[in-house]
């Protein structure tokens, strides 16, 4: 991707100078972001979708009393008539089951692929909206059908309404309103308020980013440093030919705390430790993710290879990650996977001369069903 090339994605600005002006700081409002834009996922789809196990759905409806929410998978009839307003069916990771949905995903790709989440779409029936509140995370958010409008704001007070099933801010203060209409979008930084209210029947993908929390991404790597120390052979055994007789044996010695502390430091202090845990963990599909193996046996160098919709793949200076594990990769080959990462794709020609270790990883990898046939374009 290019990110000096201006694009009406971004309301004629290049991915370079949104990042610089917008992300993060302040949101952009883009009208017809995709000219034309017809919803690629018929209402009917979604639904089936949201019907289905392993695929996370919500349905949030206002009520008199206030806002429900209940999870799915929904069955089509047990949802509410598509004629009664106020409710939003909101189906998560749609990206992981929809080529379409993918490939809208992929345009967002001038953001690292570790910081792209998924790409959810909400369907609402007049009236509907999920109420006015705040995300950790920056969102695009694309109108695919219908109109919806937007009321947004910067909001210092951020008291919640209590007692909701869903984040409800008390005093929501709307600064700006848009009424946005199929191929507009509107991007929001992380904790700007905002709350959409469909105008008749309406669709809206939210592209969303992840927002990892230090904390959270220490304990996944943490978890996969100690994993892999679980199998390491031939490290030194605790001795203490120097400990006396104690007269308080429920005592821990402080040289076996010490002896514990060098091991931590040991295990963190290995050269690219952190980089390739966390590595492993950005790229671990979500636990609803399966492949499914190929039908044919093909030759790759003739067919040329696309990472499957749901294949997360990264890289970093010595190793590449895909779907959670980690490979150590320099020179030609390296570069290769890198183009592979890049462009979710290689060309038969970009594979010609690839080594056979190359070929014989990504033979792995197709039989595994985490790459597929490159499609003809
Ligand atoms: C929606 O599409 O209804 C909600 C999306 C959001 O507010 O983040
Ligand atoms: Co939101």
């Amino acid at each position: 991707m290019d990110a000096q090339k201006i694009t009406p994605l971004l309301g004629g600005m290049s991915p370079a100078e949104f990042m610089r002006k917008h992300w993060h700081k302040k949101p952009l409002l883009v009208r017809q972001a995709i000219p034309g834009f017809e919803a690629p996922i018929p209402r009917e789809e979604l639904f089936e979708l949201a019907a289905e196990e392993g695929v996370e759905s919500r349905l949030i409806q206002q009520k008199k009393k206030g806002w429900s929410m209940d999870h799915g998978p929904f069955d089509p009839d047990s949802l509410p008539s598509t004629k009664t307003r106020d409710w939003t069916l909101l189906v998560q990771g749609v990206d992981l089951h929809n080529a379409s949905a993918r490939a809208l995903l992929d345009q967002f790709r001038f953001v690292p692929e570790a910081r792209l989440d998924d790409l959810m779409i909400s369907y609402a029936t007049n009236g509907g909206g999920v109420g006015p509140h705040f995300d950790s995370y920056d969102v695009f958010l694309l109108q695919a059908h219908g109109k919806r409008r937007w009321r947004i704001g910067r909001q210092r007070d951020m008291t919640l309404v209590e007692g909701m099933p869903v984040k409800i801010l008390a005093n929501f203060e709307p600064e700006e309103e848009y009424v946005l209409e199929p191929g507009d979008m509107l991007y929001l930084p992380p904790r700007w308020a905002h709350d959409g209210i469909a105008e008749g029947e309406c669709m809206t993908y939210s592209i969303g980013f992840r927002s990892p929390q230090r904390d959270e991404l220490a304990r996944e790597t943490l978890l996969r440093i100690a994993d892999a120390l679980g199998d390491s052979d031939g490290s030194p055994i605790y001795r203490d030919p120097k400990q006396e007789a104690v007269e308080a044996p429920g005592q821990v010695p402080a040289e076996l705390q010490a002896f514990a502390r060098e091991g931590v430091m040991r295990a963190l202090a290995q050269s690219g430790i952190v980089e390739r845990a966390l590595g492993e963990a950005l790229t671990e599909p979500k636990g609803n993710v399966w492949f499914d193996p190929p039908q044919e046996e093909l030759d790759l160098q003739v067919t040329g290879v696309d990472l499957d919709r749901r294949t997360r793949m990264m890289y970093d200076d010595a190793h590449i990650y895909i779907n959670g594990e980690s490979y150590r990769a320099s020179g030609r080959d390296a570069k290769l996977m890198h183009k592979l990462a890049d462009q979710r794709g290689l060309t038969a020609k970009q594979l010609a001369g690839a080594s056979e270790a190359a070929i014989s990883l990504l033979e792995n990898w197709f039989d595994d069903g985490w790459v597929r046939e490159a499609s003809v374009i």
